[in-house]
């Protein structure tokens, strides 16, 4: 089985950096902190009330950083514009609602084709890789092909917030999804919400090839270390893909 690539999300360096308003923790260092443990891409979401990664920030990650950037975005005219003058190596477009706390659903590619697809066609154009941040529904995967995206993510929070059974429930419905996308033709990636007993089930789906992985680990970090969580989860990765490719 390939090796899984992990992407190490920094946003929430950022949001205990702003909650003092200075320059500590840096979103920045924290990604060269990330690239030394084994990152293999950095993610950053640049939310349109910039509540934790800034425009500024997007200029260093691209400028200082040598791993691939996955920047996540809202399809909307103001980030397409922002993604145009950066030219990060990727673009995963998210939902995003100014109320939510976090990326609450995936999103709705089958209702939104028309708003989606011309979006997705100036990215492509410029170069970025374009990947749609979706919920593990055979028929958003179908409309993400249909629009011109050649990658899903697939959105894992629901089955990181429940236990037993329905656990099992949501992890089925992510592997046959997972294996759709890759029947159909699309990389399909997965996160939201994954912590050390969590990957393992995900990171053991023979058809993902990235996960995307941060709040947790930017927690983790506090005890640890943030390039100790790093090395952590990758090793978790590592034996869970042993394990089932065995
Ligand atoms: N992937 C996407 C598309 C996201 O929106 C997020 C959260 O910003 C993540 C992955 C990472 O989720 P978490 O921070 O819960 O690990």
């Amino acid at each position: 089985m390939s090796r899984l690539r992990l992407g190490i999300n920094i946003d929430h360096v950022a949001t205990v950096r702003n909650a003092r308003g200075g320059a500590h923790p840096c979103p920045v260092r924290a990604a060269k902190a990330a690239a030394a443990a084994g990152a293999d891409g950095i993610t950053a979401h640049l939310r349109e009330d910039r509540r934790h990664i800034r425009d500024a920030d997007i200029g260093r990650l691209v400028e200082e950083i040598a791993l691939p950037l996955n920047f996540e975005m809202a399809a909307t005219e103001e980030m397409v514009a922002i993604a145009l003058r950066h030219r990060p190596h990727a673009a995963c477009i998210v939902p995003e609602k100014r109320t939510e706390v976090t990326t609450e659903g995936g999103l709705d590619v089958v209702g939104g084709q028309a708003h989606l697809r011309p979006a997705i066609a100036r990215l492509a154009e410029a170069g970025i890789r374009v990947s749609l941040f979706v919920d593990p529904d055979p028929a958003q995967l179908d409309a993400a092909l249909a629009v011109g995206a050649p990658v899903v993510e697939l959105h894992t929070g629901a089955y990181c917030e429940v236990e037993g059974a329905e656990r099992a429930h949501e992890l089925e419905r992510i592997r046959r999804a997972a294996a759709h996308g890759a029947a159909i033709g699309l990389e399909c990636h997965a996160g939201h919400g994954l912590a050390f007993d969590s990957v393992g089930p995900v990171a053991a789906i023979p058809t993902l090839v990235e996960l995307n992985i941060g709040h947790f680990l930017v927690g983790e970090a506090i005890f640890t270390g943030l390039e100790a969580a790093i090395r952590r989860m990758r090793a978790l990765m590592d034996e869970a893909r042993a394990t089932a490719g065995a």
